[in-house]
Formats: C-alpha cells, sequence, structure tokens
C-alpha cells in the first residue's frame, strides 16, 4: 500500500486514523445468530418445553440432542450440558476424582475461572509457566508435581492448543487426570484430534464472548463413562437415579443442569462452528501474510503455535522486542481506531494473569475455616513474581481480534494501521 507521509502520521500524532469505520464487535458465534436460532427458540416456547425432563408436551429434548452432537462434534463419547464453562469444569474435576488433600496444576495465563473451579472442589491450584506458545509449559508442569499432585488442567487459551501430547506423556508417567480447559477453543484440534478429548475430559463454555455461545452455558465431554456418570450425578441433584446409576454408588450432586431454551440456541450454533473457524482462519492468515515484512525486519514474533493448521484464528497476537515498545504500540493502536491489548499489564487488573488474582493469590476463603488452603497437607504460597517468564511473555504481547465478520477492507485497514504503528513506533 503507496501513502503519503501525511497519511503515514500516526492518529496519536494527529495524523488520519487507518481504521475508516469502527470495526464489528467480537462475539463470533453471537454476531451471526439469526432467524435460525429464533426458529429454535420459538419451537421451544411454543412446545412450553422448557425443562429437560418434563414439560406439557413431551418431545425429543434439545438439551440432549446438544449433548449427543456437541461429544460427537468435538470427538467424545459422552456429552454433559451445564449452566457455564465454569460449571463444566467443576463437574469435570468432580468427574475426575479431584478433591481435598489435591493439587491441580493449571497454567500462569487462564481466566481466573480455571482457578476458582479448583478451589470450588476443595483442591489447590498450582500455578505453572505458560511457554512461548503461550500455553501451558510441559517442563514446568512437571517440575511442579508433588505427592499431592492429582491433575493437569491444560488451557487452550485463545483458541491457541497445548503441547498435548507432552503434557499427556507428563501426565501419564506421574499417574495424573487430565481436564482441558477448551472454553476458548470450540474446533480446535491438535495433531488432528479435537482439544477437549485428548486428555480425560474437556470443558467448553458458551458465553456471550465465545466462538460459540448461548449467552451462558457449557459443556464437558469425555469418553469414560465413569467420568460422565461421576460429572452427571454431580450436575443434577437427582442425577443418580435420572442417569441409572445404582443406588449404593449415588453421590450428593448439585443443579447446573441447561435449560431447554439455551440449548435451543447452542444448538444451532455449532452448525455455524466450522464456517467461523473457516472465516477466522482465513482472517488471521491475509493479517499475518501482509505484515510478514515487517514484523521480520522489526524484531516482531508471534507465539509459537503447536499446531498451526488446528488453532482458532481467533486472534493475532504479535510479541514486541519489549515491554514499554508494547505499550506504544498498544496506545497507537487505539489511536488508530483498532482495539488492542496489552496480556499482561502490572498496573491494569485483567483476571487473565494469575498476578491480578488477587482473591486467589491472597488465598481468601468464604469462611475463616473454609478450604482449601488452610487444611491442605503442605503450605503453598503464591507471589506476584513466581512465574516471571509468563509475566515476561505477556507483558511484551500486543492482542488484537480476529473478527470473522471483518470484510476484505476492514482486514486491509486493519493491516494498514499495524504496519503503520509498527514502522513508527519499532
Ligand atoms: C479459559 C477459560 N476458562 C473458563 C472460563 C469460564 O467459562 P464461563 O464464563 O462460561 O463460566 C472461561 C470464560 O469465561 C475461560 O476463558
Amino acid at each position: 500500500m503507496s501513502t503519503s507521509p501525511s497519511e503515514n502520521k500516526l492518529a496519536i500524532h494527529g495524523g488520519a486514523p487507518a481504521i475508516r469505520q469502527p470495526l464489528p464487535p467480537m462475539y463470533p458465534g453471537g454476531m451471526r445468530i439469526d432467524a435460525e436460532e429464533e426458529a429454535s427458540v420459538l419451537e421451544a416456547l411454543r412446545a412450553k418445553r422448557l425443562f429437560r425432563y418434563y414439560g406439557p408436551n413431551p418431545g425429543p429434548s434439545k438439551v440432549a440432542e446438544l449433548e449427543e452432537r456437541f461429544a460427537a462434534r468435538m470427538g467424545a463419547t459422552y456429552g454433559l450440558a451445564v449452566t457455564s464453562g465454569t460449571a463444566a469444569l467443576i463437574c469435570g474435576l468432580n468427574g475426575l476424582g479431584v478433591g481435598p488433600g489435591d493439587e491441580v496444576i493449571i497454567p500462569a495465563y487462564t481466566w481466573i475461572a480455571s482457578a476458582s473451579a479448583v478451589v470450588a472442589v476443595g483442591a489447590v491450584p498450582v500455578v505453572a509457566e505458560v511457554d512461548d506458545s503461550l500455553t501451558l509449559d510441559p517442563a514446568d508442569v512437571e517440575a511442579k508435581i508433588t505427592p499431592y499432585t492429582k491433575a493437569i488442567l491444560p488451557v487452550h487459551m485463545r483458541g491457541l492448543p497445548c503441547k498435548m501430547d507432552e503434557l499427556m506423556t507428563v501426565a501419564r508417567k506421574h499417574n495424573l487426570k487430565v481436564l482441558e480447559d477448551s472454553a476458548q477453543a470450540d474446533g480446535v484440534s491438535y495433531k488432528g484430534r479435537q482439544v477437549g478429548s485428548i486428555g480425560d475430559a474437556g470443558a467448553f463454555s458458551l458465553q456471550f464472548n465465545k466462538i460459540l455461545t448461548s449467552g451462558e452455558g457449557g459443556m464437558l465431554i469425555t469418553s469414560q463413562q465413569e467420568v460422565f456418570e461421576r460429572a452427571a450425578m454431580f450436575h443434577d441433584v437427582i442425577g443418580g437415579q435420572r442417569n441409572h446409576i445404582p443406588e449404593e454408588r449415588i453421590l450428593p450432586g448439585i443443579n447446573f443442569r441447561m435449560p431447554e431454551l439455551l440449548a435451543a440456541v447452542a444448538l444451532v450454533q455449532l452448525g455455524k462452528l466450522d464456517a467461523l473457524l473457516t472465516d477466522m482462519r482465513a482472517r488471521k492468515r491475509m493479517i499475518l501474510e501482509s505484515l510478514a515484512d515487517v514484523t521480520r525486519r522489526k524484531g516482531v514474533t508471534l507465539p509459537a503455535l503447536n499446531d498451526p493448521e488446528g488453532e482458532a484464528g481467533l486472534a493475532a497476537i504479535f510479541l514486541m522486542p519489549e515491554a514499554a515498545l508494547a505499550r506504544k504500540v498498544s496506545e497507537a493502536l487505539s489511536a488508530e481506531g483498532l482495539g488492542s491489548w496489552l496480556l499482561y499489564s502490572p498496573d491494569a487488573t485483567d483476571y487473565h494473569v494469575y498476578a491480578h488474582w488477587t482473591p486467589i493469590m491472597q488465598q481468601r476463603t468464604w469462611t475463616p475455616n473454609g478450604g482449601p488452603w488452610r487444611n491442605h497437607p503442605r503450605k503453598i504460597e503464591y507471589t506476584k513474581d513466581m512465574c516471571p517468564r509468563t509475566l515476561g511473555l505477556l507483558g511484551r504481547a500486543v492482542h488484537i481480534d480476529v473478527n470473522p465478520e471483518d470484510s476484505n477492507s476492514q482486514i486491509e485497514e486493519i493491516c494498514e494501521a499495524l504496519e503503520k504503528v509498527f514502522e513508527a513506533i519499532l
């Protein structure tokens, strides 16, 4: 793109912004809600079929259909529909038999819900570094294993698949369970396998800013009957009876059951997954190809991809040579009209990075005698600098959304904004 010097002046210095019209909001599945979701919801409403198990007009349950179709699409035998991704994690941990006295290794870069779910089942989160793929580092996981470690919780953040081969090897060597947090990774694959189906169980979120959405909601998948039965028992106070578990094996559950109206939306969304992934991946490719030259010249790198074909393509993350430059780049991009954010900023609270998880970091409990840390057999200490590599990487990382709704000309403007800012600032 040839531009005149005045056009190249950064918007932060009074130049014309590269983004001429506001970009569409980033709600991948949410922005594609249309007459299909409407019809599906209306069908359930008109039949007064709002509860999975009964109603005035019994008929097929959309929740049951969602469980079957979601599990099949994600490569697992069993699906369990719940009310949130956090609920799916909690059901998964209970399904795997994780509880008080256990430690679960989670990455330093993940939404706080991964840690909260561990605490909710009475176990202790142990935080490990991410590597240059921004996902859980198998070597640091192995270094953090103790006699109390029960499970590993890899998180496919921003649709980037973790190093599942290495993580599974560590897990099997030490006899640990693996629960994949795939909340941000619907349809992502790793070496030909769907994430969520590689470990012992996988949890997904259907909250509104996820790839597929029903506003709120979550899914747990597994191919192990026992894990499924335990999770199903937990997610419904009478899940034991409903799943024909022998009375002597029934455990007390709570209610995380998904309503039919959410399943009505989620079922239609599931059918839109492949198109969403295709659109995001194509746009990300266009952006990265267009910027290949300037990034190389300016020393900007990209996170290592554990499976370049399998990742979601929902974000472009650029690693700047240093944190101060990343901050400047992010500010200049905002002025250009391109929303971006730093993946870690010490002074801006962001629950995606462990250093900001104050309720966890300070080991706060609901009651003075509450668990899990107080009753744990070893002392756990969290410090803000306990995962320096993660903070170093995230502090240099500038993130932009790759929106499946962006038109070709909007992608061109995004590339122009990035190129202009990289040229001027780096
Ligand atoms: C990585 C990760 N794990 C877990 C969750 C929890 O999902 P939910 O908000 O549906 O409870 C989210 C999303 O918010 C997430 O991004």
